[in-house]
């Protein structure tokens, strides 16, 4: 057995301390745009212990070293990983569901069957189970959605999550509270849980995106979900991205955010609120932003 670095005799390494978390939080800024406020050094202590006793690395100092170097990049990416808040579960804020299947996608799915091209994005969409339910929403209105110009894009700057949500299988607490004929309609027993069935998958794509780089989607959307998302960026990161977002949607197009967050509806921007947490991108051309 190789010598134990000292913290692994007791249990785990210290807080960061105020430098270190100073260290951590800049990185976590620069990466993902997340405001790391200083109170959370606990919480930074659990989610990078399990890396640090990984590397056999004794403190945050030589953590923040690597990570600063070219070698380091795929461990950034790790602690990037470890440091975002990845909780989500199926038909979390219902509303939004309700409102996909009674207002939003009703027309949009004559679209669809018109052969027009009907675009959603699940914007920050963690282990999938937000995008999964947006394909069990539309395959409940439109059985052979798959056989349609009709497809999501969900995304995150989650490598790993991302992987979760690929595969598509989740253990039967997961699926909890779901209806069972839902449950029996869009997934299939796997020796894992419950797998998304194959005509679910073929509506969904995945693609690792940080929103705060480069979008190179092609088109515009329909529907955009971005919830709890936003929460951990600052102000001036906020303003920006709902600037994206409305770039982003079709003039009609609805977009979704989480409990806690909200769209400024100001002239600057052309939304106008369409129910709970929820926008519709307006007729109006989108004002000249310098920043964005
Ligand atoms: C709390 S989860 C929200 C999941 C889902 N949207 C929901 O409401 O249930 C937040 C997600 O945002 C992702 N995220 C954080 N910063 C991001 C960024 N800069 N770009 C893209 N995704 C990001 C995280 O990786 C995480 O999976």
């Amino acid at each position: 057995m190789t010598a134990m670095t000292g913290f692994l005799h007791h249990g785990g390494p210290p807080a960061p301390s105020p430098e270190e978390m100073v260290a951590i939080a800049r990185i976590l800024h620069e990466e993902a745009g997340i405001v790391l406020h200083p109170s959370k050094s606990s919480m930074v202590q659990s989610r990078l212990a399990k890396r640090l006793r990984k590397l056999s690395l004794d403190g945050y100092g030589d953590y923040i070293a690597l990570v600063n170097t070219a070698d380091g990049q795929d461990e950034r990416r790790r602690m990037i990983s470890a440091l975002t808040t990845n909780v989500s579960h199926f038909f979390r804020e219902a509303h939004h569901f309700d409102l996909l299947r009674s207002t939003v996608l009703p027309p949009l799915i004559e679209r669809a069957k018109a052969g027009g091209r009907v675009r959603l994005w699940s914007a920050g969409c963690s282990n999938g189970q937000e995008p999964w339910s947006m394909t069990m929403v539309i395959r409940d209105l439109l059985p052979e959605a798959h056989r349609f110009d009709l497809r999501i894009l969900a995304t995150d700057i989650d490598p790993e999550v991302l992987a979760r949500a690929e595969r598509g299988v989740y253990p039967a607490g997961a699926l909890e509270g779901l209806d069972a004929g839902l449950v029996a309609r869009h997934f299939r027993r796997d020796p894992d849980g419950h797998g998304i069935c194959d005509e679910a998958r073929a509506l969904l794509r995945f693609r690792e995106l940080n929103l705060h780089g480069p979008w190179p989607m092609r088109g515009t959307f329909d529907v955009i979900f971005c919830r709890n998302v936003v929460i951990y960026f600052d102000a001036p990161a906020q303003a920006r991205l709902w600037h994206r977002f409305a770039g982003a949607l079709a003039p009609g197009g609805t977009l979704c955010v989480g409990h806690s967050e909200r769209v400024p509806v100001a002239p600057t921007l052309p939304f106008v609120t369409a129910g709970i947490t929820s926008y519709r991108r307006t007729e109006a051309p989108l004002p000249r932003r310098e920043d964005h």
